[in-house]
């Protein structure tokens, strides 16, 4: 039985399968509006979301199944001082596959070992975000027909933002990607990552001005400062509009650049930037859901 907890439990080839996949779903989606019939999604969600928990259950009944679930700790035996390990053996017996959403680092994968049925990472905390990385890497090779061969320029929030940790990780086994992180001094993306990529000899360079390096940019992905991971008020107010991408900005990036923003947006794009063509955030949010149909029948094994 395959877990997902990081994007790098997959090898690129698998990606490459998956990513087939859910181009041959986004075509052709009334193929596959059967196939999970009689199965059931459970989607456990200890932490707000929006997106993700919506986009899995989208997924599971646009194949066809159903989907059962929580989306908030407090309504869950959680708050009754159950354990993650023996909620997931109890959702073992009532679902096929389950989606989980934490705010402690590691603890989907703490279910994963106790479980009988796929765990799906949904967010652990500022740690890892597989699904969105997956979302990210169908979004990139669907709209620049290739992943590798491109700058990347990764602006906000780099150390709470665990999409941004998630996508690094899954990047560098690609060829040719030079890295730019653009973030406050505060926000930096965490030692660890950089440690990585120097131990790969794979190139980053970290500044703070957008607008310095925008020309250079093949691709633009924004974050959102993540307000619940901060330990005060302050920091967060002062930090919180440090980058707003607004259309005189964008006026610099390249003609074929592309935005991406796992989404939810705050103040960090203007919403005139959204009928810029090279803003595809939205493209991305629509590419979430046929990536996770995609997973889903892959670690159902009905691919
Ligand atoms: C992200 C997350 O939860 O980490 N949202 C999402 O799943 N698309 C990004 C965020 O909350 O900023």
């Amino acid at each position: 039985m395959k877990h997902l907890m990081s994007p790098l439990d997959f090898t690129t080839q698998e990606l490459d399968r998956l990513f087939d996949l859910a181009n041959d779903i986004e075509t052709d989606p009334n193929k596959y509006a059967h196939i999970c019939e009689g199965k059931i999604l459970a989607t456990c969600f200890y932490e707000p979301s929006t997106r993700t928990r919506l986009s899995f259950e989208s997924a599971m009944i646009r194949l066809g199944g159903r989907v059962i679930g929580f989306s908030d700790a407090a309504s869950s035996s959680a708050a009754k001082g159950e354990s993650v390990s023996d909620t997931i053996r109890v959702i073992s017996c009532y679902a096929d596959i389950c989606a989980m959403r934490h705010p402690k680092e590691g603890a989907p994968m703490v279910a994963a070992e106790k479980s009988q049925i796929p765990v799906i990472n949904a967010g652990d905390g500022g740690h890892q975000h597989p699904t969105q990385t997956l979302t990210d890497l169908l979004t990139i090779r669907s709209l620049k027909g290739r992943l590798g061969d491109f700058t990347i320029g990764l602006c906000g929030d780099l150390k709470f933002g665990r999409t941004v940790h998630s996508l690094i990780n899954a990047l560098v086994r690609y060829d040719n990607i030079r890295f730019l992180f653009i973030s406050p001094e505060e926000l930096r993306v965490p030692d660890y990552i950089t440690d990585m990529l120097r131990s790969k000899g794979i190139s980053y360079s970290e500044v703070i001005r957008l607008e310095d390096v925008m020309p250079q940019l093949d691709l633009l992905y924004m974050t959102r400062v993540q307000k619940e991971r901060f330990f005060n008020e302050e920091d967060y107010v002062r930090l919180k509009d440090f980058y707003i991408l607004d259309t005189a900005k964008l006026a610099l990036a390249r003609e074929d650049m592309l935005v991406l923003h796992p989404l939810p947006r705050v103040n960090e794009i203007s919403v005139e930037v959204d009928s810029d063509p090279r803003a595809a955030y939205f493209r991305q949010a629509q590419y979430g859901v046929y990536v996770r149909m995609a997973l889903i029948l892959t670690l159902l094994g009905l691919a």
